[in-house]
């Protein structure tokens, strides 16, 4: 197999890149950022590649058996993320993506969706996502979709404001949902790519928990005594409206936010890892990015 992992810059290309590797596969690794990083061993060749611009994808698709795509605008809500929104990123990139790997004669592309979108397709972060995945559908090509709850990676910024001393949580903090380690989302993915039927699927971790859970953990992991700020999730519904003209990427992630934080979000149980584990990983090692 020879793949091709779009998003390598990301905790979970980066482990489908080592899980690949581990398979026997070799592969090529892309991102805007990729060839002026360290190469790492799992990755045969890193190259910097902006997706938005199809002409740059020729070269590195030459040869490639298999695509995975983890590639989009940054989910998190700062401002060095870049203004543009979902839409604006995370479809053109990948429309270009599909096409670049139908032309390369690619054999199977599966792509990173979220979980929950059937009752949050009015969210404009989801319904990019979905649009990606409707191109994908109709490309031709042999394809798998996964739609996670959120990556372990993705609440790192709990530890950093649990060692502050407060954590702000959008609503009553009640809502479930079971997030999951991004390696144990990689060896799903890496097991969706080397499948050959069409496999749509909602995936999460072994461990249901409250969003004030995962706050609590995160108190616990860095062995402060919880504070929490409670937070109206209308107010956070109303900055993201009045930023979506201004600041399009962080207005929808808010919307979002704002979503899945008052709304249970649970799917099919997937991996080993928990979230008690892996905060307390991550602390350990004083939140330095995972070998
Ligand atoms: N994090 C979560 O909890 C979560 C949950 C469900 C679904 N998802 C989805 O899963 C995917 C991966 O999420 P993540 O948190 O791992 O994201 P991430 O860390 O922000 O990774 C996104 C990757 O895409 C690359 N990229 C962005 N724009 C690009 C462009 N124009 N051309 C080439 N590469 C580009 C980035 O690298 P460069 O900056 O170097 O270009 C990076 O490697 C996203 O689609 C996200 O929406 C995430």
């Amino acid at each position: 197999m020879r793949a091709l992992v779009a998003g390598i810059t990301s905790r979970l290309g980066d482990a489908v890149a080592r899980e690949l590797h581990a398979r026997g596969a070799t592969v090529t690794g892309i991102s805007r950022s990729a060839g002026s990083r360290t190469k790492p061993p799992h990755v045969h060749e890193q190259r910097s590649v902006d997706a938005l611009n199809v002409s740059e994808l020729a070269l590195p698709m030459q040869g490639v058996t298999h695509v995975f795509s983890c590639l989009g605008a940054s989910v998190q809500p700062t401002l060095s993320g870049g203004r543009a929104s979902f839409d604006r990123v995370d479809v053109p990139a990948n429309t270009n993506l599909i096409a670049a790997a139908r032309d390369a004669g690619v054999e199977r592309l599966v792509y990173v969706s979220v979980a929950g979108h059937e009752r949050a397709s009015h969210l404009r972060y989801v319904a990019a996502h979905e649009a990606v995945v409707q191109q994908l559908r109709s490309s031709g090509l042999s394809y798998g979709v996964l739609r996670p709850t959120g990556f372990f990676s993705a609440f790192d910024s709990m530890l950093s404001m649990a060692r502050m001393g407060l954590i702000p949580l959008l609503g009553p903090g009640t809502a479930l949902t079971n997030p999951i380690d991004d390696r144990d989302l990689a060896l799903a993915a890496v097991d969706v790519l080397c499948a050959s039927e069409r496999i749509e699927r909602d995936i999460g971790g072994p461990q249901r928990v409250t969003r004030r859970r995962i706050a609590e953990l995160a108190f616990q992991a860095v062995e402060r005594k919880p504070r929490i700020l409670p937070v109206p999730s209308v107010l956070a519904r109303f900055n993201a409206w009045w930023m979506r003209p201004l600041l399009p990427r962080l207005g929808d992630l808010i919307a979002f936010y704002s979503h899945v934080m008052t709304h249970d979000c649970v799917t099919e149980a997937h991996g080993e890892r928990t979230l008690d584990d892996y905060f307390a990983e991550r602390s350990a090692a004083g939140e330095t990015p995972l070998g």
